[in-house]
């Protein structure tokens, strides 16, 4: 007898539907075996399901049993297509007689026992089952909510064998999962808030235009002055996920693995602050069975590298690729993956090894040279990709220790980021490519940053004066028209420029 029974794959962050087709021949000499190129862990599926099915107290046939899993040139992995393969089996042999399983979708590893375990990358499979017609996914209960996530398909939430074959019988139905709460990404508070944030002015103003224009922003000061602070707290200044974003962002976080049980979509946009001893695989992903790194966890956040200088180089230059291109590609001999990855770069650093250079009353130790040969380990084509640099001063004893009751909140903050990421896009209506000022190229800048006259003039006296490279001054003018659009004017004055090249503390101090 021939059963088929449809499970599903991952590749990359994408699903794919995947055919459990099994066949039975009566002999004595019992066997099974599965092609269909599985991995080492599909290929041991076998002792998994052989006692699961026994120990959920059905019988294993007498018989040679062949198990293809369809398409059969596409490579699988993991340990998803478990329940499948077992359902499968035991239609073969007679049991689940008159099911109907055109329209359904297993999903899950099976312990010895016959529970089923969860497994990575459950959203990504729904889709794509849904994408193929499927009208009911069985998954494991930890992944019910994320599957849920999926308008348009009923997922179930398996706990055991017994209850799936009950369920498909008719003895004992098991009621749709609905997902939790429907999807509100505008109304997410996030625990920690900008208002917590004591003094900092400027930094808090610089963060605002980094999230306006979503450029990318580094954080220079001496120990405890709000660095780490001011970073984790980005995500609740920038506008809220769009539903396309949460399933992407969610999508990933899937196949990596890093949702919680129970977790449906991510609501809120992630920030990920990887240690600088994180190798370049782990921060861009890859590896013999492709993962996403930390960048595509990112993907629609926050990436912050704190103490930018510990970072090695060849971990800092692998983010070069990433940064420009918003997705990574990792070439396999199956094929080429690729994984998204847009997010908003954030570093933090001190301004010297001991982190008291040109403190107002704490001495630096360091030797003289010693500064510029910190500063110096920061690469130089990273450094070419953020656009702001700013100081935060140590504080002193009055501002820390009183309450700041003129502190914004960050909703108020994001408010207003909102409405200059919606007035910057409206001018760039016919560059769809181009979703914030940090991505202008030098053809946009030509033709959306227009200056008036004074403001020309600023820029002049920068680029002579103050030693502005052409590439500085290229990102003067990004900021600037940030800062424009947050003011809602459609030309770049004299005030837009001034503060655009006060956001270039390190250019201005240190390496001129
Ligand atoms: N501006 C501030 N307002 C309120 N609390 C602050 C501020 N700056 C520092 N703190 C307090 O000091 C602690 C350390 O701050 P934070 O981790 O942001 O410092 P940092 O600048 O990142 O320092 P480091 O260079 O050592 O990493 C915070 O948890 C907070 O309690
Ligand atoms: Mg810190």
């Amino acid at each position: 007898m021939l059963a088929s029974v449809y499970s599903a794959g991952i590749s990359g962050i994408d699903g794919f539907l995947v055919t459990v087709e099994c066949n039975q021949v009566p002999s004595e000499n019992v066997r099974f075996d599965i092609v269909g190129l599985p991995d080492l862990a599909i290929r041991e599926a076998k002792e998994r399901v052989l006692s699961a099915l026994r120990n959920s107290g059905n019988r294993f046939p007498e018989a040679k049993i062949t198990v293809n899993l369809a398409p059969a040139d596409r490579k699988k992995e993991g340990t998803g297509f478990d329940a499948a393969i077992l359902t499968a089996v035991s239609v073969c042999s007679g049991a689940l007689r008159g099911v109907n399983f055109a329209n359904k979708c297993i999903i899950g590893e099976l312990s010895l026992s016959g529970e089923l375990r969860p497994v990575n990358g459950v959203l990504c499979m729904c889709v794509a089952a849904k994408e193929a017609g499927v009208s009911e996914v069985y998954v494991p209960v930890e992944n019910a909510a994320e599957a849920a996530a999926v308008e348009g398909v009923s997922v179930y939430a398996v706990p055991t064998v017994k209850a799936l074959f009950a369920h498909l019988t008719g003895a004992e139905k098991l009621t749709p999962v609905r997902p939790v709460t429907p999807f509100d990404g505008a109304n997410q508070t996030y625990a920690e808030d900008f208002s917590d944030v004591r003094g900092q002015r400027q930094a808090k103003r610089a963060m605002e235009i980094a999230a306006a224009g979503g450029h990318n922003i580094l954080l220079i000061g001496p120990p405890g002055t709000g660095k780490s602070m001011l970073a984790k707290r980005l995500p609740s200044i920038l506008p809220p996920l769009t539903f396309q974003e949460a399933i992407e962002t969610t999508k990933i976080h899937s196949v990596a693995g890093t949702l919680a049980a129970g977790q449906s979509l991510l609501l809120r946009r992630p920030f990920r602050a990887p240690h600088h001893t994180m190798s370049p695989v782990s921060l861009v992903g890859g590896g013999a069975n492709p993962t996403p790194g930390e960048v595509s966890l990112a993907h629609n956040g926050v990436l912050f590298l704190d103490e930018l200088p510990e970072f090695p180089k060849a971990v800092t230059d692998s983010l070069r690729q990433p940064l420009e291109d918003r997705k990574v590609t990792i070439t396999r001999a199956s094929g080429r993956l690729t994984f998204p990855c847009s997010f908003m770069l954030v570093a933090a650093m001190n301004p010297c090894r001991c982190g008291y250079f040109g403190h107002p009353t704490h001495p630096c130790t360091c030797k003289a040279g010693d500064v510029a040969r910190y500063l110096s380990r920061v690469s130089g084509p990273l450094m070419d990709r953020i656009d702001i640099q700013i100081e935060l001063p140590s504080l002193p004893y009055e501002t820390i220790s009183t309450a700041d009751d003129q502190a914004e909140r960050s909703d108020v903050i994001r408010a207003r980021v909102i409405a200059a990421r919606k007035f910057a896009r409206e001018r760039m209506a016919d560059r769809p490519d181009i979703f914030c000022n940090a991505q202008l190229d030098p053809a946009g800048i030509h033709r959306y940053c227009g200056v008036d006259a004074a403001a020309s003039a600023l820029l002049k006296t920068a680029y002579e004066k103050l030693g502005l490279s052409a590439r500085g001054y290229d990102r003067v003018l990004r900021v600037a028209r940030t800062i424009a659009d947050l003011a809602g004017s459609e030309t770049i004055g004299m005030d837009h420029v001034a503060e655009a090249i006060q956001l270039r503390s390190l250019d201005r101090k240190y390496w001129h």
